[in-house]
């Protein structure tokens, strides 16, 4: 049986290049968005692959598109946590909501997301949960205390899951990507990511299918031995 996939935030940035690489390996994709219709409706045309609109922040909103996933394409095999945003400004500036939506969204939804689809992996005794953590998680970056945090807590949660799953067939890994092109690192102010790029050891920025291939590789039916990782892809701008 054909396995199925959910990405989360799947039809922009390392998530669009995610579900591509996935539904390339063989599998069925679900790829949800939140906000950006126009892109999500023109990325399933062109790629034929399946979207879901739900804020995983929302853990009422994970349980229900779980479970229509589930209703329409198969039981869900694979789980890539990659829906994450920036709201980003030094902590002095920083809100209280700023804070709340980054944590709420980049960490948050991860824990909402599993619980939606971990009972039905532990049913099948089969799983690959893959998150998307960060650079910044693991080296901190100014001005982004709260993603910072958030990715960071991406690494105990990675694998405290990992131990509590691992009897059931399922892996949890995280990849920590480095500044990658994407609309969220086009964002940075332009004189910010000069001085970023020129501390990247391979002297540019990472490509998102550079990042897919990971996942898929970790997806993998014979990538049963990798859990509790983080893979680090940033060019070797961190070596952690
Ligand atoms: N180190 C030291 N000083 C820095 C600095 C740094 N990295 N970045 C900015 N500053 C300085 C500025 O030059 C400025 O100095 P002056 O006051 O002397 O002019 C001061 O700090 C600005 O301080 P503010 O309190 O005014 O900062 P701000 O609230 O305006 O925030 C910023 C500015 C949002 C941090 C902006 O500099 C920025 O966007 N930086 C890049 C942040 C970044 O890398 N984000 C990553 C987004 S991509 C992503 O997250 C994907 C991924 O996983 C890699």
């Amino acid at each position: 049986m054909t396995r199925v996939a959910i990405v989360t935030g799947g039809t922009r940035g390392i998530g669009e290049a995610t579900s591509i690489a996935l539904r390339d390996a063989g599998y069925a994709v679900a790829a949800s968005y939140v906000g950006n219709v126009d892109r999500a409706r023109a990325f399933a045309e062109r790629t034929g692959i399946a979207v879901f609109q739900w804020d995983v922040a929302d853990y009422d909103a994970c349980q229900a598109a779980a479970a229509e996933i589930a209703a329409t394409l198969g039981p869900i095999d694979m789980l890539v946590n990659n829906a994450g945003i920036t709201r980003d400004s030094s902590v002095l500036k920083m809100s209280r909501d700023h804070w709340s939506d980054v944590i709420d969204t980049n960490v948050g939804g991860c824990f909402n997301m599993v619980k939606a689809v971990l009972p039905g992996m532990r049913t099948h005794g089969w799983g690959r949960i893959v998150n998307i953590g960060s650079i910044n998680g693991q080296a901190g970056q100014f001005g982004q205390v709260n993603y910072s945090a958030a990715k960071s807590a991406l690494h105990g949660f990675t694998k405290a899951l990992a131990q509590e799953t691992a009897r059931y067939g399922i892996t949890v890994n995280t990849i920590a990507p480095g500044y990658i092109a994407t609309d969220m690192v086009a964002a940075v102010p332009e004189e910010q990511l000069a001085k970023i790029v020129a501390k990247i050891p391979v002297g540019r920025l990472g490509e998102a299918h550079e990042i897919a291939r990971m996942v898929a590789f970790l997806c993998a039916e014979d990538s049963g031995f990798i859990t509790g990782s983080t893979i680090s892809i940033n060019g070797g701008q961190h070596m952690y």
